[in-house]
């Protein structure tokens, strides 16, 4: 019999597939055009402990008891019509695994549904792209505790290391938490692939560097803490020659409206659900949005003349970039906080048991936000500050976000982290001034720094 079941042959799906497999572990696969499993079995067939079934029917009959069913399928329609064939054939007690980019809301109305037939339902955030899914990826399961230590003896084997070798899998206690938790893994992703595009924006627009030199700054970025897998891919991404003009480099060439499929917008929804501010990360998301308006942005142009924009700095470069690593640094610290809190509030108002200790050590590894900086988390912990101090102020993020914004040039994600800092270490911050407004116009009410209560004024 087998012991786990794969439905998705797409490049994920069969990468977990080979994993599982790899592992020893007896792994049964159906997709639902039989030629993709035929190809996927002749071309890895040979590796062993893989199998491929042309009916539902088939494959589910060849698993064991209670059967795991992982579904790495398209998230929304495919995958809830794969859900609803499943419902009909499952039994009880059998475990249906959904890896795909759930949103949180679907997987809590999906195991309700399920339940009504005993069959147990786990989203599986995972993290790693195709390489990471077929090496070690990270995986964020999350549901009801009883029936995550059933699937996890699988999970760990095809995980990736944390930074003390341990698997980079983790039972989230709490249904639709593992899928919560990958969605605000893909906002974070949403906010340091920003901080490196602010790094790139500026060195490129003030300092004139073409991609190469901007890749020598990143290999030196990358021997620090800051080293992780984002660093390491933007210095692939600058490298690479392009293939029709062959003499310059590939970056040159691509379009500069960027696309997003979602979870980045779903980490600001939940962000505004539950009243935890982002700003880096939704800064990151409207960054992208506003790059997909080329014409717009053509009239734009028109209307907002920039100063010095178009014109560059005499200033040394070895003075900026050591300053501009510090930025980044604290940009991509500041991006993982944002998500980490959000994270805390969400489980904390669901009485699910998560602890974001356990989710920052299965980012370690194997995940596309893996860096060496997440030693320093988990930071705060149900609202607790856990360490005292971070080892650089806020002055080289200033000097960097003044510099770009005086030669017109935008960090979204840089300024957005300073202001997050400037905001969230002030014990007197402007909005007493807000408040007067509220209650001028609206009577809105107000609270006093010198006695208790709540005020109105006849203004
Ligand atoms: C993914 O989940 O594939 C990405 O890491 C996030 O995708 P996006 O940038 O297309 O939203």
């Amino acid at each position: 019999m087998n012991q786990i079941g794969i439905i998705g042959l797409g490049t994920m799906g069969a990468n977990l597939a080979r994993n599982f497999a790899s592992r020893q572990i007896k792994t049964a696969v159906f997709n639902r055009t039989i030629e993709t499993t035929k190809e996927f079995i002749a071309n890895f067939g040979g590796e062993g402990h893989l199998t491929g079934y042309e009916t539902l029917k088939e494959f589910i009959d060849s698993l064991e008891s209670p059967r795991k069913v992982m579904l790495m399928v398209t998230a929304g329609p495919a995958t809830e019509a794969v859900i609803e064939q499943l419902a009909e054939i499952l039994s009880p007690k059998d475990i249906i695994i959904d890896g795909g980019n759930t949103n949180y809301k679907d997987t809590i109305r999906r195991t309700e549904q399920l339940k009504a037939k005993q069959i147990n339902f786990i989203g599986c955030g995972v993290s790693g792209g195709e390489k990471g899914a077929l090496e070690g990826p990270s995986l964020m399961p999350g549901g009801d505790l009883q029936v995550l230590e059933e699937i996890m003896p699988f999970l760990e084997q095809i995980a990736a290391k944390d930074f003390n070798g341990n698997p980079c899998v983790h039972p989230f206690e709490g249904i639709g938490a593992g899928n919560l938790i990958k969605t605000v893994h893909n906002g974070i992703e949403y906010g340091l692939m920003q901080v490196l595009a602010d790094a790139y924006e500026v060195l490129r627009k003030v300092y004139n560097l073409k991609p190469e030199g901007i890749a020598e700054i990143f290999k030196d970025f990358n021997r620090s803490e800051l080293n992780g897998f984002l660093l390491e891919t933007a210095i692939q991404v600058l490298e690479k020659p392009d293939t029709f003009n062959k003499s310059e480099k590939l970056i040159n060439y691509i379009s500069d409206e960027a696309g997003s499929k979602g979870t980045g917008g779903w980490t600001v929804e939940a962000a505004l659900e539950y009243g935890v501010p982002v700003p880096t990360l939704a800064a990151s998301l409207f960054a992208r949005q506003l790059s997909a308006w080329p014409e717009q942005r053509l009239k734009d142009k028109a209307l907002f003349p920039r100063p010095l924009a178009d014109q560059i700095t005499k200033d040394p470069l070895d003075i900026f970039t050591a300053k501009l690593e510090q930025a980044v640094w604290l940009s991509c610290i500041v991006s993982f906080m944002q998500g980490i809190r959000l994270i805390d509030e969400v489980s904390l108002k669901n009485n699910w048991g998560v602890y974001t200790g356990d989710v920052v050590r299965v980012w370690q590894g194997g995940c596309i936000i893996r860096t060496q900086l997440l030693k320093y988390f988990p930071l705060i912990e149900n609202g607790k500050l856990l360490e005292s101090k971070l080892p650089t102020t806020t002055n080289s993020l200033a000097y960097v976000y003044s510099i770009a914004a005086k030669f017109g040039v935008a960090t979204p994600a840089l300024s957005n982290s300073f202001d997050y800092i400037a905001y969230s270490t002030d014990p007197n911050l402007p909005t007493n001034f807000v408040q007067g407004l509220r209650d001028c116009f609206g009577a809105h009410t107000y609270k006093r720094n010198d006695r208790d209560g709540v005020f109105t004024e006849n203004w």
